[in-house]
């Protein structure tokens, strides 16, 4: 590979990494918290050989018809619905993500979002920020409780799994609904009991959801599915916002289908469906799953060492279309 051929890297990255990645590459960055707008990204892409991409970057078919040089994309984020694998491996490009690292942040933001969501903690802030705190009684702002509760986990793979270990700390039963139940041993260690969905539907307190965002699992909570849960139950999504009906949230919430939700991903990123806002048993957070120092410094490490692979010739570590190399 020419030592000087040139990547697009679409968002800010730590300075050692981008030092390591300026050694072997042109490297042209988009370095603003912004996301580059579309036509940037279509006009920047045109000549390069390597893409360091963000999940606000719609990687589909028409971005892959501006980028006739581009060998390998390395996507910042586990997540890689942004981007259009089968378009991708048509056209022989690499896609790699960033499996592991982020796994205890995002369980521990679901965590907070059970916690947060189930005793108030952001409405009991403003309130108190609003000089609204002026009296203690038996029977005022009561939330509910969460140690003992049942968790309905649906994913278990390695965030669900970290979700379920902190819940053992909280002597949760887990209740578990994935595509592959686990292995008897894993279960015993984790206290979780695979059940079908409806019924970990019908039967949890807390149902936090670890699935990744396919064609199969847009809406896969609904009106449906909300009027199997618990007046009692909150629904904590930390995966992906299509994963989840909005509307059907709202309504749920306003109807009192649920009691309340823990949310920081949204169907329409960065926007919001109108009216959630306005519910206070509705704790809403800017897609912050994997945002801690640690982890995105990790992410962007990871990301950097793939594309660098990638772009030697060698296999990516965390190659998703491995099909590509045969
Ligand atoms: C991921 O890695 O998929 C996260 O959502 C990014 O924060």
């Amino acid at each position: 590979m020419d030592t000087i051929a040139p990547i697009l890297v679409t968002g800010n990255l730590p300075l050692s990494v981008l030092e390591n990645l300026k050694r072997e590459f042109q490297v042209e960055i988009h370095a603003e918290d912004l996301p580059m707008s579309r036509s940037d990204l279509l006009h920047s892409i045109r000549d390069k050989v390597g893409l360091l991409s963000m999940i606000t970057d719609d990687i589909n078919g028409e971005f892959l018809d501006h980028a006739p040089k581009l060998i390998m994309i390395a996507n910042m984020a586990v997540g890689y619905n942004n981007v259009d694998l089968n378009a991708a491996t048509r056209r022989g490009i690499l896609v790699s993500n960033t499996p592991g690292v982020l796994t205890d942040a995002t369980a521990d933001l679901a965590f907070s979002l059970i916690l947060g969501a189930a005793r108030r903690i952001a409405e009991g802030d403003r309130m108190v920020r609003e000089g609204r705190f002026r009296f203690w009684a038996p029977f005022h702002f009561l939330g509910r409780e969460v140690s003992g509760k049942t968790l309905g986990i649906i994913g278990m793979g390695r965030i669900g799994k970290a979700v379920a270990r902190r819940a053992r700390g909280f002597q949760m039963p887990i209740l578990y609904y994935s595509r592959n139940p686990l292995d008897e041993t894993v279960e015993k260690e984790l206290n979780a009991r695979y059940v079908p969905l409806d019924n970990l539907l019908g039967e949890s307190d807390f149902i936090s959801l670890h699935i990744p965002l396919s064609s199969d699992t847009r809406h896969f909570i609904g009106n449906r599915e909300f009027s199997l849960m618990k007046p009692t139950a909150f629904l904590i999504n930390t995966s992906r916002g299509p994963v989840v009906d909005e509307k059907a949230l709202l309504g749920a919430l306003q109807n009192g289908l649920i009691a309340g939700a823990g949310i920081d991903v949204y169907e329409n990123e960065p926007a919001i469906t109108p009216g959630l806002e306005k519910l206070d048993q509705v704790l809403l957070l800017p897609h912050v799953g994997s945002a801690t120092l640690e982890t995105r410094t990790r992410m962007a490490a990871m990301a950097a060492e793939n594309l660098l692979a990638g772009l030697r010739g060698e296999v990516p570590p965390n190659l998703i279309n491995t099909e590509v190399l045969r």
